[in-house]
């Protein structure tokens, strides 16, 4: 199997069941506990910015992109990023993502934020979010806050609590 026998597509409804399975076997039980998935809880991923890879139609990897607010700011989270154990080492992580990142940028996004590893993400274009400018939900390692900067200046409007951007909204509305 190479790469070149690896569909990218879109994500689907009916591709959930597939990608909740990848999910807990890549993360395990630990995943709920996350600052990202606290953030996720607040409302639904962006489903048309999100995408999966298919072998022999079935899905082998994921990555989800969901709205999120801190400040003045709005970002895309980018997460789970998930592949089956069979289909690691081919390239397909690295391909989601460029595909989640173009997909963010035509839709106009400024930046897309997530917690990963920065030896797997730097390459990628993601570096360290400034220490203390964002508050997550739960504790999370500085060094492990990451951000692709898709518009000059949208990072720097990226300011205190994160919170999914429904939430924000709902918020917004009770205050009002
Ligand atoms: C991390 C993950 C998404 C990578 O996907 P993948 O398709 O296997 O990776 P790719 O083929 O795109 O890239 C492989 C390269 O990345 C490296 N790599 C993989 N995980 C890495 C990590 N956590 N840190 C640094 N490098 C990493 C591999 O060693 C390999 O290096 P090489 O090209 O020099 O040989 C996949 O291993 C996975 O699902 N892991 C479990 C879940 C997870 O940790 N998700 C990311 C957290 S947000």
């Amino acid at each position: 199997m190479s790469l070149a026998d690896v569909t990218f597509l879109p994500e689907d409804p009916a591709h959930d069941h597939e990608i909740d399975d990848i999910n807990a076997d890549a993360f395990g039980p630990g995943r709920f506990a996350k600052a990202a998935y606290k953030i996720r809880e607040g409302g639904p991923h962006e489903r048309g910015l999100s995408f999966v890879a298919l072998h022999e139609g079935r899905v082998v990897a994921s990555v989800r992109l969901t709205r999120l607010v801190a400040g003045e700011g709005e970002a895309l989270l980018l997460g789970p990023l998930a592949v089956r154990p069979a289909y690691k080492n081919r390239g397909i992580g690295k391909k989601l993502v460029h595909i989640a990142l173009d997909a963010a940028r035509e839709a106009g996004s400024g930046v897309v934020i997530l917690v990963g590893d920065e030896p797997y993400y730097g390459p990628l274009g993601f570096k360290r979010v400034p220490n203390g400018q964002l508050a997550m939900p739960r504790p999370v390692d500085p060094n492990r806050l990451l951000a692709s900067e898709l518009k000059e200046g949208a990072l720097a409007e990226l300011q205190g609590e994160v919170m999914h951007a429904a939430l924000a909204r709902k918020s917004a509305v009770e205050t009002a």
